[in-house]
């Protein structure tokens, strides 16, 4: 029985003083939530702005050690690499993907040799290395066939762990290849090299600035739907995550981010490893644009979208705004 003639309930009370927001916040977010997506070029001393991505630019190997010496300042545990292969590199069988010296592995090997004790996770697919975009080995149909390319995706990520990476990100989907690389890790002594599955990753039309980023856009014939998920399904990604865990994924991914939040909360509900999500290079645009156009505020656009991957249920997330976060947090 309620004997006030109002309410007793005011929800507006603990929201009245920032000191007892913070006392009842019931989601934080820290630096060490954010992994940190940078971009490879070749050459030295090089500094190349990507014009669809602000704010973010391509890095030769000298120059990323200083990036990774920022990330490890801010509190940020974990970099993610992504080369952008010289064109003339880029063949029909993407061999260089296999080079012990390609531009990942020397970035690697130069991160870990600078900061040794900031995380260093790759990206295992074939997309910067074919000669036409695609993250497989196509067939004369242009058809990207699986165990094929897996085999090749596996020898990836062992010369990616030799080089020194940490986490090792396969973000191809093909069928089975999860399992295939953790055989091969265990066989090679990598038995402590994880593998984060991007395990729910959706053809999706947000990835347009990264594709420049590494360089694959131009070159791109067709789409990926035949690989990457229809984003009408939700259903998949649950069983796309259930076999990746099987096949001894350590951490899942679902990607993109913000327009994926449902698949975020039903992953974490259903499983119980870390779950990320990869805030995209098209969702990363479009607040910048945002703030350029003066629509929205960009530090608070940056906080509140990276908090609601926490209150979804992300372990971390991975995003270009890493760096302007982990600064205003800290
Ligand atoms: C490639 C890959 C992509 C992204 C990460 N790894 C693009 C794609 O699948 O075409 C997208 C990341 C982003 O847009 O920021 N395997």
């Amino acid at each position: 029985m309620n004997p006030c003639p109002f309410p007793s309930a005011r929800l507006r009370r603990t929201r009245a003083g920032a000191w007892s927001r913070e006392l009842v916040a019931e989601t934080r977010l820290t630096p060490s939530d954010l992994i940190w997506p940078l971009f490879i070029t070749d050459g030295s001393g090089v500094e190349e702005p990507i014009a669809t991505l602000p704010g973010v630019s391509r890095w030769s190997v000298d120059r990323i050690v200083a990036q990774a010496r920022e990330a490890r300042v801010l509190g940020i545990p974990c970099v993610a690499l992504f080369p952008n292969t010289p064109v003339g590199l880029r063949t029909e069988d993407a061999s260089e993907a296999l080079n012990p010296d390609n531009l990942i592995c020397r970035a690697i090997r130069a991160v870990k040799d600078a900061v040794p004790d900031l995380g260093v996770l790759t990206d295992v697919a074939l997309d910067p290395y074919t000669a036409d975009g695609h993250d497989g080995i196509t067939d004369e149909r242009g058809y990207v066939v699986n165990d094929e390319t897996s085999k090749i995706l596996v020898e990836q990520a062992l010369v990616q762990a030799s080089a020194g990476a940490d986490i090792v990100a396969p973000s191809d989907m093909m069928d089975g290849r999860v399992g295939a690389i953790r055989c091969a890790l265990e066989e090679a002594g990598h038995p402590n090299v994880q593998i984060m599955a991007y395990a729910a990753k959706y053809a999706s039309a947000f990835y347009g600035p990264f594709r420049d980023a590494v360089g694959s856009r131009g070159l791109l014939k067709g789409d990926k739907k035949s690989y990457q998920m229809d984003p009408r399904n939700a259903d998949e990604a649950l069983r796309e995550v259930a076999l990746d865990i099987a096949e001894g994924a350590d951490h899942v991914m679902v990607k993109p981010g913000l327009p994926y939040l449902d698949i975020v909360a039903k992953v974490k509900a259903r499983f119980d490893v870390p779950v990320f999500a990869y805030q995209v290079s098209g969702e990363y645009a479009m607040i910048e644009a945002a703030a350029a156009a003066g629509a929205g505020d960009r530090d608070a656009l940056v906080l509140e979208t990276l908090t609601a991957f926490k209150r979804a249920g992300c372990s971390g997330v991975l995003t270009y705004h890493a760096p302007l976060a982990a600064r205003l947090l800290g």
